[in-house]
C-alpha cells in the first residue's frame, strides 16, 4: 500500500496533494464541430478519434466531450433521451469505446458530460409521465404542477426559461383536456427532473457507473447548480442571470451538495482518480467553492474569471478572490476563457469592456476588431495558463479562432435564438466546425464539404495546416505554453502580486517546484518594463525589453 503524505493511495487517491486534476489542462471537444468522419456535415466520434493526435500533441492531459448521447438535438445534445447510448448522428457505443481506448494510448483521459438537471421530452420517463397522468409516480420524476387561476391556465409560478420565454409548458392530458404544467428551465423539450425523487437519484448513480465502467476519467456536470429547487417553487422577482450575488430559488440551493457527496463516493470506489467538474453559475466565488469541498466535486469552472472584463484591477480582484475561496476548502481553482456557450474569448475581449457579455453577435451588430481580439485573446491565454490550478481550453482556441459574427439568421440552430424571436443571436457563432486544412472541402472538417453551420472565409487563415510549425502562430504559442507549464509546474505555483508595475498590469511572481516565474500582462496604453530574467514566452513581440499593450510575458527569474 503506497504511502502518499497523510493518506494512503488505496484509501483515497483522489485526495492526494499530487492528484493529476489539480493542475490538469483539459481540452473541450464539441463533437458536432470537431471532425466529421462520415461526411454528413456533423462531427462524430470516429472523426474525433481520427484527430486525437492533434490534441495529444498540444500537450493537454485530458479531453472533455460535450454530449454525444441519444437525443432529438433540441439543444445540440443537452437534451438526452438515453444516457447509456450514443446518438446515431455521432456513432455507436463501440465508437465511444474506441475513442476512449485511443485516447488512453495517446496518454489522454476522457471526461464525459452528464446532464442531470433535465432529460429530453423524448426520454422514456417523460413519455411515461405524460401517459400516466396527474398524481402518478411517473409524473413525480419531473416537476409537474397544476396551473394557477380558476381554470389552471396560468403557469404555476413566474419562472422564466434561460433560453427565453416562460419556464413552464402546459400539457394535454391523456383524456384530451388541457392539464398540468411542467417546469423546464431551458427548452420546452428539456423537462426538469425532480431531484427529491429517490428513483431519479438512483438512476444517475447507475449512469455514473455505466460510464465509469467504460473507462471514462470523470464527468463535467451540466447545470450543477440547478438540480434542487426551493421548497414550494416560490415566485422570483430577481434577475435570472447569475454571478450577481443573489441566490434565486431555482439555482444554487444548498440541497445540491448532498447529491454530489453521494456521487463522490461512487467515483472514489474506482481506481485512477476519477473526477467531477461542476458547471455551476454560483452567485459568488465563495458559494462556488462549496461545490469543491473535500467530499464533493473535485473542480468547478471559474466563470467569474471568464466574465471579467479586460481591466487589470478587475482581473486581479477576480484571481485573488477565486484563489482564496478555493484554497479555503483545499481545492484548486479551475480557469476557463471559452466554451460552447460563450462568445469566443478573442472576440469577446475586442468588444467594449462594459456591461454584460452578449449572447452571441449578429451580422447586423457592430463588428469587433479581429486583430485586437486576437492580440488580447493570446495575452489572456498566457495569463490564464500561468495561474495556479487547472484550466480548460475550448476546441479551436489553440488556433486563435474568432467567433463567427456574421452567421445568417437562416443558419442559426440555437434554441436561444428562436425563443427570443431572433432578437438574441445565441451560441451558434462559437460552435462552427473547425478548420483543419485551408484548401480542402469544409476546410478539412470532412471530405464532402457539408457543414451543419457555415464556416466563415476568414477561418482559412486560422486552419491547423497554416499554423503547424509556423513560429509565432497561435497554435505554436499554445504548444510552447503547455510544454513550459508542465516543465515548470506552473499549475502548482504559489502566486504573489507584484506592486511595482503600473496599475494597468496584471503582474505576479509564481514560485513553483520548477523555479520562480514572473508574469506580466499589460492592459494599459503604455509599454511597461519586462521583469529581469530569461524571457520564456510572450504572446506578442517585446519592444526594447518592454511589454507592449495587450501582451503577456513569462520570465524565468
Ligand atoms: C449548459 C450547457 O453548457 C449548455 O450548452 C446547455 O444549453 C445548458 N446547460 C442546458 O443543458
Amino acid at each position: 500500500m503506497a504511502q502518499h503524505g497523510w493518506v494512503t493511495q488505496t484509501q483515497n487517491p483522489a485526495r492526494t496533494a499530487d492528484a493529476w486534476w489539480r493542475d490538469a489542462v483539459i481540452y473541450q471537444i464539441y463533437p458536432r464541430s470537431f471532425a466529421d468522419a462520415d461526411g454528413d456535415g456533423v462531427g462524430d466520434l470516429p472523426g474525433i478519434t481520427s484527430r486525437l493526435r492533434h490534441v495529444a500533441d498540444l500537450g493537454v492531459d485530458a479531453v472533455w466531450l460535450s454530449p454525444f448521447y441519444t437525443s432529438p438535438m433540441a439543444d445540440a445534445g443537452y437534451d438526452v433521451a438515453d444516457y447509456r447510448d450514443v446518438d446515431p448522428l455521432f456513432g455507436t457505443l463501440a465508437d465511444a469505446d474506441a475513442l476512449i481506448a485511443e485516447a488512453g494510448r495517446l496518454g489522454l483521459r476522457v471526461i464525459v458530460d452528464l446532464v442531470p438537471n433535465h432529460t429530453s421530452d423524448e426520454h422514456v420517463w417523460f413519455r411515461e409521465a405524460l401517459a400516466a397522468g396527474p398524481g402518478s409516480p411517473e409524473r413525480a420524476r419531473y416537476l409537474f404542477r397544476d396551473g394557477r387561476g380558476p381554470d389552471g391556465s396560468e403557469p404555476p409560478n413566474n419562472w422564466r426559461s434561460v433560453f427565453g420565454g416562460p419556464g413552464w409548458t402546459r400539457v394535454t392530458e391523456p383524456d384530451g383536456r388541457p392539464g398540468q404544467w411542467y417546469l423546464h428551465l431551458f427548452d420546452v423539450k428539456q423537462p426538469d427532473l425532480d431531484w427529491t425523487n429517490p428513483q431519479v437519484r438512483a438512476e444517475f448513480l447507475d449512469v455514473l457507473r455505466f460510464w465509469l465502467d467504460r473507462g471514462v476519467a470523470g464527468f463535467r456536470v451540466d447545470v450543477a447548480h440547478g438540480l434542487v429547487k426551493a421548497e414550494g417553487l416560490p415566485d422570483w422577482a430577481g434577475e435570472h442571470g447569475l454571478l450577481d450575488g443573489t441566490v434565486a430559488p431555482m439555482w444554487d440551493q444548498d440541497g445540491v451538495h448532498e447529491i454530489y457527496r453521494t456521487w463522490r463516493q461512487v467515483l472514489d470506489e474506482y481506481p485512477g482518480e476519477r473526477v467531477l467538474v461542476a458547471e455551476s453559475w454560483a452567485p459568488t466565488p465563495e458559494r462556488l467553492a462549496d461545490y469543491v469541498r473535500p467530499d464533493e466535486m473535485h473542480t468547478a469552472f471559474n466563470f467569474d474569471f471568464l466574465e471579467t472584463h479586460w481591466i487589470a484591477a478587475d482581473l486581479r480582484e477576480s484571481i485573488t478572490r477565486s484563489l482564496a475561496a478555493t484554497a479555503a476548502v483545499g481545492a484548486p481553482t479551475t480557469w476557463v476563457l471559452s466554451n460552447h456557450d460563450v462568445v469566443r474569448h478573442p472576440t469577446r475581449l475586442a468588444l467594449p469592456q462594459v456591461g454584460r457579455r452578449p449572447n452571441g453577435i449578429k451580422a447586423t451588430d457592430p463588428q469587433p476588431d479581429e486583430a485586437l481580439g486576437l492580440r488580447r485573446g493570446r495575452a489572456a491565454t498566457l495569463l490564464m495558463l500561468a495561474l495556479p490550478g487547472s484550466a480548460y481550453l475550448y476546441q479551436g482556441e489553440e488556433l486563435g479562432l474568432p467567433e463567427h459574427t456574421t452567421l445568417p439568421d437562416e443558419a442559426r440552430q440555437d434554441p436561444t435564438f428562436f425563443r427570443h424571436n431572433g432578437e438574441v443571436a445565441g451560441r451558434d457563432g462559437c460552435r462552427v466546425p473547425l478548420p483543419w486544412a485551408a484548401d480542402e472541402p469544409a476546410m478539412g472538417f470532412n471530405k464532402t464539404g457539408a457543414t451543419w453551420l457555415p464556416q466563415p472565409e476568414s477561418y482559412r487563415r486560422y486552419a491547423v495546416d497554416r499554423q503547424r510549425g509556423v513560429p509565432g502562430s497561435t497554435l505554436e504559442m499554445y504548444r510552447a505554453a503547455l510544454r513550459l507549464r508542465k516543465e515548470l509546474r506552473l499549475g502548482r505555483g504559489d502566486l504573489s502580486w507584484v506592486d511595482d508595475a503600473s496599475d494597468e498590469t496584471v503582474s505576479f511572481v509564481t514560485e513553483t517546484p520548477g523555479g520562480s516565474v514572473a508574469v506580466v500582462t499589460n492592459l494599459g496604453r503604455e509599454p511597461v518594463k519586462a521583469p529581469a530574467g530569461e524571457v520564456l514566452l510572450s504572446s506578442g513581440e517585446l519592444e526594447d525589453g518592454q511589454v507592449p499593450t495587450d501582451v503577456t510575458v513569462w520570465v524565468r527569474q
